[in-house]
């Protein structure tokens, strides 16, 4: 197996690659992003843009890839700001990668998000299978793309698949401008400030997971045999449904003296509004045996355990 991740410097992918090296080897897993950081990864790293075709493809070629995790996308409230570039990235960057991987015969993961979901969307126990009007851009792109992913495999044949994530929470690399992004941010404040302004409403409700659960979701749902899938691109996953007051409450058993206040952000509040406050992942537990590990608390001690070595906070 050779894999390449694209988008591989942002929140996922920088915990995705270390786990898919540990997993199948260092010589196994390219990662790749537009930007130019410093990655820490024990695997080669490329600059790639996905918009740059010719480049994804020579890459594809000469290193023989035959799974790509591809991850590079713009975030909702980034992607609010900037509709064109949105559309660019989200859609003609998984349609480049598509197209490479029919020629290819990669398989490939592509995240589609809650952000699927809008306004007349059941908010309680969305269905796998329901109704999806999205308000922003971000999840028009992710609507698409998953019936882009549907279209490629029922036509092409090309093995794609994915999850629909609900708001990643993580202590390696920073959220890339969504709408759960204060969900990271609480735990770095607490840490440094005991106090959290947050630009969500205290009693909006919405779906989280610990990064560890969002990788093992990937990995599990790229191995599972392809008969056992009927959903293939669109999985709804979830691991707690909670609200920015619960995520104060939970740090507070460990923080006692922490406090949060609220500065809302209408843009992002409407986008959270449209989205739902918990899914129905029934789909993706009976076809490939998805099953969180981490709940609220257990995270949240973990959160703050990693983060306080990270930033040498003791609380
Ligand atoms: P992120 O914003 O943290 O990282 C995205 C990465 O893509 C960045 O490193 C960026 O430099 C790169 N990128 C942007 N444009 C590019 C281009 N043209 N070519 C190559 N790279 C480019 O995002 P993330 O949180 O890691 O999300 C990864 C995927 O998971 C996305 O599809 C996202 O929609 C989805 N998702 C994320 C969350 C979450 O809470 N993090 C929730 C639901 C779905
Ligand atoms: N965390 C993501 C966002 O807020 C959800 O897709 O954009």
């Amino acid at each position: 197996m050779k894999i390449l991740v694209t988008g591989a410097l942002g929140q996922i992918g920088s915990e995705l690659v270390d786990t898919l090296v540990n997993r199948y080897g260092s010589s196994n897993v390219i990662a790749t992003d537009k930007k130019n950081g410093k990655p820490d990864f024990a695997c080669q790293f490329i600059n790639l843009d996905v918009l740059k075709n010719k480049q994804v493809e020579k890459i594809v070629k000469a290193n023989d890839i035959n799974v790509i995790y591809h991850l590079a996308a713009v975030l909702s409230a980034v992607a609010e700001g900037d509709p064109d570039l949105a559309w660019q990235v989200n859609m003609q960057g998984l349609r480049n990668i598509l197209n490479i991987a029919r020629k290819y015969n990669c398989s490939v993961f592509t995240p589609s998000s809650i952000g699927a979901f809008g306004p007349n969307t059941p908010k309680n126990k969305t269905p796998q299978d329901t109704i999806q009007r999205p308000t922003s851009i971000y999840g028009v792109t992710k609507v698409a793309g998953e019936l882009l992913c549907d279209y490629y495999h029922c036509k092409y044949g090309v093995d794609t698949r994915g999850v629909r994530y609900p708001g990643i929470i993580s202590n390696k690399t920073l959220p890339g401008g969504g709408t759960t992004d204060y969900a990271v941010e609480i735990y770095y404040e607490a840490l440094k400030k005991q106090k959290y302004t947050c630009f969500l409403e205290k009693d909006t409700v919405l779906d989280m997971m610990y990064m560890p659960d969002a990788i093992e979701a990937a990995i599990k749902l790229m191995e599972v045999p392809a008969d056992e899938l009927v959903h293939r691109n669109a999985f709804n996953i979830t691991a707690m449904s909670v609200s920015p007051q619960d995520f104060a409450d939970s740090i507070r058993k460990f923080i006692p003296d922490f406090e949060i206040e609220y500065q809302v952000d209408r843009k992002r509040q409407k986008i959270a509004d449209s989205w739902p406050n918990s899914l129905d992942d029934s789909a993706a537990r009976e076809e490939w045996g998805w099953n969180s590990k981490y709940d609220l608390d257990t995270m949240t001690e973990d959160m703050l355990e990693k983060l306080s070595n990270k930033l040498e906070i003791n609380y």
